[in-house]
């Protein structure tokens, strides 16, 4: 058995990625070095000198102590770990005691949170003792070794964390090159000229982050390359669909896969053109009060006054019942309310919109979800009568593990098991991605489709990485370059690069972290390569 470094769940021994999460799996890593891979995010803030001086100390220590409170807060909302407070600044550390795939992409969002609410915050003590804080942000993501009680020895990621803190401005965030290449997909930010670093012969890559996507983006978040392949499954989703229509019935398909196989976008064909109403909703992995998230967005499609559904929302002005229990639901209301109730409301719902017109409702990522959300799914599928509804479910394979089955009780309930493409949509695939003129030797081509598996989500960070770094990042290289650079060349060109800017559509690798990580180390890339351009 070996255990995965990422996720910390049990994989046969010879396993080179992890069943579980993708991540590549460095055998004995956890154990015998404590070597992590963490972001580290440093915040301080500018001129508290001053401030200091300008504040009786007692108004002075209030005013950290919010902002303290403040960072702490968001930092540990996000899943991070205070590390510590040295004088006016907070350094936290995301990833330790355990690792998420997203710890990046979490750092970041922790940093953006940190640097909008302090808005709010200078609000309050605008008000109260008339000055305003600003802070600097500095995210770093890097290995470090971690000490005996899982705190952390300085190393180099700390560093380039602290120098990044002090190369910003007030109110911004810089990130490191590492760090950038995990979220890319997900945040737009703009190239800085690169930092030089005490002790360090190399300049370290610097982007200063603008905006961070919403993880609350439904199903086809994106609309990546061609499709590919998956015949039988497409066929199977819109039997299904047909089904539930032929026979006014609730059904419930369960899609499950490892990260990047094609459940969300294979959700995304099938339903295109569909005769239906379809709902999406994801559950979230981290958050306060998300139990309910998939169905409140869904409920927000539902009751939308303009393409929202008539019946839907006759059922609200018209029940007192089912209007009680969604707008506790919905957080209108402050009362409380029963799983029961809110399940039972969220089926009436459902059932008057299917009476219009076919309804599709779609969870992705229900690998999150919490116990009495998979029960108000369990409960739709068993109870809802006389409705055409088809329930769709995506979730990574632990869904299914041995404690938590879905649709047990239900007659029309199926699983599909996604399997990777076959090779010749694997291959389809990677030609579709490069681009057109790309002079990529045959060496290169068969390393990514071996490399990849058949996981498309790694197909396309691999041929991203390798444009990015004009094929110099890989052993097979050799057989020719990528094509070309479109990270480095828009740096130099000084645009705005990232998931929402200027990275061409057909290189856009996926928001977060889970492929990028496997995609380098399929490809041999060393985890700490410099990515200054
Ligand atoms: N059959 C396919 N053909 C082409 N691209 C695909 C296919 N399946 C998935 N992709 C692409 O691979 C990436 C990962 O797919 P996604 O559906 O997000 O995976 P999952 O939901 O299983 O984590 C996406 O960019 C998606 O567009
Ligand atoms: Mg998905």
């Amino acid at each position: 058995m070996s255990i995965c470094a990422a996720c910390g769940r049990e994989n046969p021994p010879d396993a080179r990625f992890c069943n579980w999460c993708g991540a590549a799996m460095a055998a004995g890593l956890v154990s015998r070095e404590r070597r992590k891979t963490v972001t580290v995010l440093f915040c301080d803030v500018a001129g508290s000198t001053a401030l200091g001086e300008r504040l009786e100390p007692e108004t002075f220590r209030r005013v950290m102590g919010r902002y303290f409170g403040v960072a702490r807060r968001l930092i540990e909302d996000h899943g991070g770990v205070v590390e510590k407070f040295i004088g006016d600044a907070v350094m936290a550390v995301f990833g330790v005691p355990a690792a998420h795939e997203d710890d990046a992409l979490r750092a970041v969002r922790a940093a953006a949170a940190l640097r909008d609410e302090i808005g709010s915050l200078n609000e309050g003590l605008e008000a109260g003792f008339g000055v305003r804080l600003s802070v600097r942000i500095g995210v770093n993501t890097g290995q470090v070794v971690a000490g005996t009680d899982e705190r952390l020895a300085a190393g180099d990621a700390v560093n380039v964390a602290a120098r990044l803190e002090q190369a910003a401005a007030p109110g911004e965030v810089i990130i490191g090159p590492q760090t950038w290449r995990l979220v890319r997909a997900a945040v737009t930010a703009e190239p800085l000229e690169p930092l030089p670093l005490k002790g360090k012969s190399q300049l370290v890559a610097a982007y200063r982050l603008l905006e961070v996507g919403s993880a609350l983006d439904p199903v086809a978040r994106r609309a990546g390359g061609p499709f590919v392949g998956r015949d039988s499954e497409l066929q199977l989703l819109r039997e299904a669909f047909a089904g539930v229509v032929a026979q006014r019935s609730c059904g419930l398909v369960t899609v499950a896969g490892m990260a990047g196989v094609g459940k969300s976008r294979l959700a995304a064909e099938a339903l295109r053109g569909l005769e239906a109403r379809v709902l999406t909703g994801r559950c979230l992995p981290y958050g306060q009060g998300i139990t309910y998230w998939p169905v409140v967005s869904m409920l927000g499609q539902l009751l939308d006054a303009k393409r929202g559904c008539a019946a839907a929302a006759a059922l609200m002005a018209g029940d007192v019942k089912v209007a009680a229990a969604i707008s506790v639901l919905l957080g209108e209301r402050a009362a409380i309310s029963s799983p029961t109730e809110i399940a039972w409301a969220v089926r009436r719902l459902f059932e008057s919109s299917a009476d219009a017109a076919p309804l599709v409702v779609v969870f992705d990522d229900l690998q999150w979800a919490e116990p009495a959300l998979l029960d108000l799914v369990a409960h739709i599928g068993q109870f809802s009568r006389d409705a055409p509804i088809l329930i769709l479910c995506l979730a990574r394979p632990e869904l299914l593990g041995p404690d938590r089955s879905l649709g047990g009780g239900m007659a029309n309930a199926t699983t599909v098991l996604l399997q990777p493409l076959e090779q010749v949509a694997t291959a389809a695939l990677i030609d579709q991605l490069l681009p057109r003129d790309a002079d990529v030797g045959s060496r290169l081509r068969a390393h990514v489709q071996s490399a990849s598996a058949g996981n498309p989500l790694f197909v396309e960070e691999m041929l991203a990485l390798i444009s990015e770094s004009g094929g110099r990042d890989h052993p097979g290289a050799a057989g020719g370059a990528a094509g070309s650079a479109p990270a480095g060349g828009a740096h130099r060109a000084g645009l705005r690069v990232g998931g929402r800017g200027v990275v061409p559509q057909r290189h856009r690798p996926h928001p977060g972290t889970r492929g990028t990580r496997r995609a380098r180390a399929a490809l041999g890339a060393h985890p700490e390569g410099s990515a200054a351009p």
